[in-house]
């Protein structure tokens, strides 16, 4: 086609494909093709601005390692990482949200009751529940993949002070689906801001900070893998996560429980003279 208008160049672009382009890749070009240029079109968008827009890019490029994806960031601040898990999540299953940049693999395995705080100090919270499938029924042997930030509200990976395995741990759940742990609550952080993703969200006004959360991957045979997280009632930015991941039923909250009443079967029964929180939280997942 020598004749490429704006009214034509969508069409044109997709004519381009060859006869033997997958069809769900011809789907999906074409319709990022459809929305590139309408969107160019809305905006007026200029050289100076498309620059700006590749430059991000660019620099994105030059930050990312395999310890910080400023990509992954981009997709979560826009929205793009959410909507994935939305609508791809199961009516009926616990919501996916956001892996994020934190999750180390081959995190040390804990029994069941195991303290995921090693030296930090802090209110002990008791985090517990069942792991079931959509009919309530309890699943057994499911594999629970749980981190959180240290109560300075660092990940392992960002803190020389801390081991990289600091509150990361594997858990299975025993016979009834139940799974326990006992922590400190995450707090509440910042996602990094000093790459295009930073000045984006200076531009737009918006700041970088996530409500405090613990993150799950749950895995278990037979069902699909479950990669989310759960957020405190109480936390001051729960209805404005930076990466829009909160979701209705990831909810928790901390019930208050007075001393001297920490039950017996934990690594810390018998050491909590304090009062103490406990979370109560189901997991609901899919079969395959
Ligand atoms: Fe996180």
């Amino acid at each position: 086609m020598r004749n490429v208008t704006p009214d034509n160049i969508t069409e044109v672009f997709t004519g381009y494909f060859g006869p033997d382009t997958d069809p769900r890749f011809a789907e999906i070009m074409g319709a990022l093709a459809r929305h590139l240029h309408a969107f160019t079109k809305e905006v007026g968008l200029t050289h100076d601005e498309w620059r700006a827009g590749l430059k991000a890019m660019e620099w994105a490029g030059q930050i990312t390692t395999p310890e910080r994806n400023e990509f992954v960031l981009m997709s979560d601040v826009l929205g793009l990482s959410s909507l994935v898990d939305m609508i791809n999540s199961h009516p009926g299953a616990t919501s996916s949200s956001v892996l994020g940049p934190f999750h180390v693999s081959d995190a040390p395995p804990m029994a069941l009751g195991a303290d995921l705080r090693a030296d930090f100090p802090g209110e002990v919270v008791l985090v517990q529940g069942h792991v079931r499938d959509l009919n309530g029924k309890p699943i057994p042997h499911a594999q629970l993949d749980i981190w959180q930030t240290a109560p300075n509200g660092l990940y392992s990976s960002q803190d020389p002070d801390q081991d990289i395995m600091s509150f990361h741990g594997l858990m299975t759940t025993d016979e009834d689906g139940y799974y326990a742990f006992t922590t400190v609550r995450p707090v509440e952080y910042t996602v990094p801001t000093d790459g295009p993703v930073g000045q984006i969200l200076d531009a737009a006004g918006r700041h970088p900070w996530r409500p405090s959360h613990l993150h799950f991957i749950i895995k278990a045979p037979g069902f699909r893998d479950l990669v989310t997280e759960v957020f405190p009632a109480d936390d001051p930015y729960l209805d404005q996560d930076t990466v829009f991941g909160v979701r209705e039923d990831l909810v928790m909250h901390y019930a208050p429980q007075p001393a001297g009443s920490f039950p017996e079967g934990f690594a810390l029964s018998g050491k909590v003279d304090d009062a103490w929180s406990r979370v109560d939280f189901d997991f609901k997942l899919v079969a395959r």
